[in-house]
């Protein structure tokens, strides 16, 4: 099994460079520069990875169609952590995707034993949330999203216990909720293109979910009936599961095209148009016509007191309705990149790189650049002492947590629409 990451365990050391020769993820950093604006989460290196996120910066640019879905497993409350992921979530709708957050309560109740009741309390707080950051698109409940479970049921054809053994470990003692949940977050991450049409589709998650997406792409592309591959001289389009009716209707479509047994081979056009044309073909047919997912990836925010964020360390995190005086205390008590002494900070600074709170700063509550600079500048002078930072980044906190509040208040009615 992955040893180095799993969806469901707690480990977060990641050596990114590893990530990226083994697993086939692609640094953002190029293909980036292909969007028309570059979002904070990328120039401030926090969204570190990709694939195939060219589809993605090619719709944004271009502005055609793309989707964009994320999910959340409602297991507790959401919190600081959670705020990345729904950051780029409405960043990618305001660039003109279809917004679609899944909430992930068959996941949390087959893999974390919490109550449907439970479910549905911690949903709506991340619904409301969402809304609340300005999400706009379509939110569901797994459990009451028939299309889903169709779908997921569809996806299932095509996956097999032993490459749930490879991809997650799971063996004998594994529940088949659990399974099922797996195939119930390829549905999510498939369904936009079910609703609202085939299209290129951004996913962004934490480097934990890959594994996720490594199933997705396989799935959706052994659930398409054609390949089209270029051979240089012409297109050829290849049956895996086509109907001999959608065979024909591909030579049909291509008036030069010579049609074999199980493939057509297509001059003078590129892989794009025959594409394009192959997918309506395989939708006109009973087909998906999917395009395989992208995928963005970005690091974690350490905890305030150093090590990980987790819903299991209070000390770690603060949930985004938690009392004034306890943000202010956890604040207060944050590590930080600070030196042993007064003196040596003013001799040789801090180092913004290994602090919670400068990161916390960077991550989410210091929006403007000019003003981040001007911390990590006075940081690392020296000029800035730790306690004096953390009342300046509390402050911060305070008001972004009274604001986010207040517009969760007002839209509960569409958390509770849902
Ligand atoms: N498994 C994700 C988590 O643990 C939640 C999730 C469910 C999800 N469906 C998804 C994430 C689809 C991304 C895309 O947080």
């Amino acid at each position: 099994m992955d040893s180095e990451i799993n969806p469901w365990s707690n480990s977060q050391t990641v050596d990114l460079d590893r990530l990226f020769s083994e697993f086939g993820i692609e640094p953002i950093g190029e293909v980036a520069r292909n969007l028309p604006e570059i979002p904070p989460f990328i120039r401030r290196g926090i969204v570190v990875g990709h694939r195939d996120y060219n589809l993605i910066a090619d719709a944004i640019r271009n502005r055609t169609l793309f989707h964009v879905l994320t999910g959340f497993m409602p297991s507790g409350l959401p919190h600081l952590g959670h705020l990345m992921v729904m950051k780029e979530v409405v960043w990618h709708v305001q660039q003109g995707g279809t917004g679609y957050v899944a909430i992930a309560d068959r996941e949390a109740h087959a893999v974390r034993g919490v109550s449907w009741e439970k479910c549905r309390e911690y949903g709506k707080e991340y619904l409301k949330a969402l809304y609340a950051l300005g999400f706009e698109g379509t939110t569901y409940y797994q459990s009451r999203n028939d299309r889903l479970k169709d779908l997921a049921f569809e996806a299932s054809t095509r996956v097999n216990f032993s490459e749930l053994n490879a991809i997650y470990g799971f063996g004998p003692d594994t529940s088949l909720s659990h399974a099922m949940s797996v195939v119930t977050q390829v549905a999510d991450i498939l369904f936009p293109q079910v609703d609202a049409g085939p299209a290129p589709t951004i996913v962004p998650v934490g480097l934990d979910q890959d594994p996720h997406l490594r199933l997705t792409r396989d799935v959706a592309y052994k659930l398409r009936m054609f390949t089209v591959e270029d051979r240089g001289e012409y297109i050829s389009v290849r049956s895996k599961n086509a109907p001999v009716g959608a065979i024909e209707a591909v030579h049909r479509a291509f008036p030069d095209s010579k049609k074999y047994a199980a493939h057509v081979d297509i001059p003078g056009l590129t892989q794009t148009q025959v594409e394009e044309i192959v997918r309506r073909i395989e939708i006109e047919h009973g087909g998906f016509g999917f395009y395989r997912p992208s995928s963005t990836y970005h690091i974690f925010m350490p905890g305030l007191q150093g090590g990980k964020m987790s819903s299991s360390v209070p000390g770690s995190l603060f949930g985004f309705y938690e009392s004034e005086s306890s943000v202010k205390k956890k604040v207060m008590a944050a590590l930080t990149g600070g030196r042993m002494t007064l003196e040596e900070q003013r001799r040789l600074g801090g180092d913004p790189d290994s602090c919670p709170i400068y990161l916390l700063n960077l991550f989410h509550m210091l929006e403007d650049d000019i003003e981040l600079a001007d911390l990590r500048r006075r940081c690392e002078s020296g000029e800035l002492t730790c306690g004096q930072c953390k009342k300046e980044t509390l402050e911060r906190v305070q008001a972004f947590l009274a604001d986010l509040r207040d517009r969760m208040d007002a839209v509960e009615h569409l958390a509770e629409e849902v």
